[in-house]
């Protein structure tokens, strides 16, 4: 596995980060094994970064997190532990409340609490903002973070789903450097090439981080809106790349992201260990310019104009 730094942090992160929503499954004691086998097949495979939030599974993900790391002295100080709050689920803390996002002081640092609490550590790595909050107030928001870093309960902090603007405007008032912009980045969902998410990203020194690398067309998920037609393009163009690289499709399409020089880190989410391993593959591929333009134009169904 390839490490690079995250954003300016002084992290050395795993080049793929992995997506711990998924590894307690429907929380049946087979699940839970299964998601634990996950963990530790990517350990064994050099992922050295692991991604929470704590609404994955309602906090069930870093619980059985901690699960593995107390099964492995000496784990915790290996990896990086990044995890996310904000995003209110609804009913709570009242019965009829709407779901919603919060960046309050309280209900900031109580999440961070909860996160440690579950994780059984005293430290997170990372803490990332899940979903922009209409009403933050970015002076009251900055004065939160620093509070969490004065009292030693986050090193580093990032942000997700965030415009440019509004990592603009958090920045403008934190004194400490982002360093993560989590947001959705696949063949089908490419805003962040031309929304400035990518051009920031480049600018500030932030890594952008991939969730959902795969999404729309290795598989259906978020809304794939792609015509029958946009997937057989995508799919004969995929065809022809396979057999040029000797991979599967789903390893050109990581390739694709990794290609783009904001250096993506893509979050992997499977809890299948052959695929956790073979992810690593599209790291190895020699990806040319002129099959990312192949594949963007058979995404796009026309040339660059
Ligand atoms: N910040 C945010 O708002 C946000 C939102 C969503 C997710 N995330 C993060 O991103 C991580 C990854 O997201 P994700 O789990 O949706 O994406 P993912 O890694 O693409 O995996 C999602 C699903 O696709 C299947 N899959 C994966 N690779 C496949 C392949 N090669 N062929 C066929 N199916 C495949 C997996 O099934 P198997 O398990 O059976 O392999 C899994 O159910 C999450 O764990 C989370 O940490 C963040």
């Amino acid at each position: 596995m390839r490490n690079i730094q995250l954003g300016k942090s002084g992290l050395n992160s795993s080049r793929f980060i992995y997506g711990c929503m998924r590894i307690t499954g429907d929380n049946s004691s087979a699940d839970r094994a299964k998601g634990k086998l996950a963990l530790r097949t990517a350990i064994e495979a050099g992922y050295n970064h692991f991604d929470h939030a704590d609404i994955y599974a309602g906090g069930l993900s870093e619980s059985l997190f901690a699960e593995v790391l107390k099964e492995s002295p000496g784990l915790r100080e290996q990896l990086i532990i990044t995890s996310k709050a904000g995003i209110r689920i609804e009913d709570t803390p009242n019965p009829g409340d709407p779901k919603c996002y919060d960046f309050s002081r309280d209900y900031l640092v109580n999440s961070v609490d909860g996160i440690l609490k579950r994780l059984e550590i005293e430290t997170l790595d990372m803490f990332l903002l899940h979903r922009p909050d209409y009403l933050f107030n970015a002076a009251e928001v900055a004065d939160t973070l620093m509070q969490l870093h004065s009292a030693g309960k986050v090193k580093h902090f990032g942000v997700s789903n965030f415009t440019p603007s509004q990592v603009s405007l958090l920045q403008s008032a934190l004194p400490l450097p982002l360093m993560v912009n989590q947001v959705e980045i696949n063949i089908h969902n490419i805003n962040s090439f031309t929304d400035g998410t990518l051009d920031q990203c480049q600018q500030l020194g932030i890594t952008p981080v991939a969730w959902c690398p795969l999404g729309g067309v290795a598989y259906s998920a978020w809304g794939n809106t792609f015509s029958a037609a946009d997937e057989q393009r995508i799919e004969n163009e995929l065809t022809l790349q396979v057999e040029k690289y000797q991979c599967q499709s789903w390893q050109v399409i990581l390739a694709w992201l990794l290609k783009h020089p904001a250096q993506i880190f893509p979050i992997i989410g499977s809890t299948t260990p052959e695929r956790i391993l073979a992810a690593k593959h599209s790291l190895e591929l020699d990806y040319s310019r002129e099959d990312w333009y192949r594949l963007l134009e058979a995404r796009n169904g026309e040339p660059v104009p």
